[in-house]
């Protein structure tokens, strides 16, 4: 797998030295909240195992899944979702524990449906953040690291879903993409 990287963007260090860092700010935010974490499938998951255990406070957890890229590196701009809620988020405070966020889509139509359901509050968390694949304009509550505008892969992330496994995030060589 690492020889389908062009380069390392974070390594693991980095990656838990953040999670750190937002689950701090997560705790500062929610103490005495019904916090309940949303974590969106599939490129959510690492970020999500992981933020969780670095949260000091009680909260419960919930899935969702949305439509993704197909096989290509590109949004197709259209948000399908494939798993909803289990439980009831009346009333709850509600974090959106995300991957990425690219064109913004995705969560600009997950706002609204998570809102419809009436949290108390909702808000995103953000891994990573690509300002420059913005389609709509939508800023993150919580977010880790800029990445710059190229396709990275790993720690959930994938392509063709491929790479989730890699414990460290990397800019796929484009070749990879471009014989496909
Ligand atoms: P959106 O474009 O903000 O709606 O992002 C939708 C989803 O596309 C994200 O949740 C990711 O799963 C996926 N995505 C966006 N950029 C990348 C990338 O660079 N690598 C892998 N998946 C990505
Ligand atoms: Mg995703």
């Amino acid at each position: 797998m690492m020889n389908d990287l062009a380069y390392v963007l974070y390594t693991k260090e980095q990656i838990d030295e953040m999670v750190q860092k937002l689950a701090r700010q997560i705790e500062r935010d929610y103490e005495g909240k019904d916090l309940v974490c949303v974590c969106i499938l599939k490129g959510g998951i690492m970020f999500m195992a992981d933020l969780i255990r670095a949260i000091r406070i009680p909260l419960t957890i919930d899935f969702m899944a949305t439509s993704s890229y197909g096989s290509g590196t590109k949004s197709a701009g259209v948000v399908r979702i494939i798993k909803d809620l289990d439980r009831d988020i009346t009333g709850k405070d509600v974090i959106i524990v995300e991957d990425i966020v690219d064109s913004g889509l995705t969560l600009t139509y997950l706002k609204e449906y998570l809102k419809s359901r009436g949290a108390a509050s909702l808000k995103i968390c953000t891994l990573l953040d690509k300002p420059e694949g913005r389609k709509v304009p939508l800023q993150a509550d919580y977010f880790g690291f800029t990445t710059p505008n190229a396709f990275v892969v790993g720690y959930g992330l994938d392509y063709d879903e491929k790479y989730r496994n890699l414990p460290l995030i990397g800019v796929l060589k484009p070749e990879v993409y471009e014989k496909a």
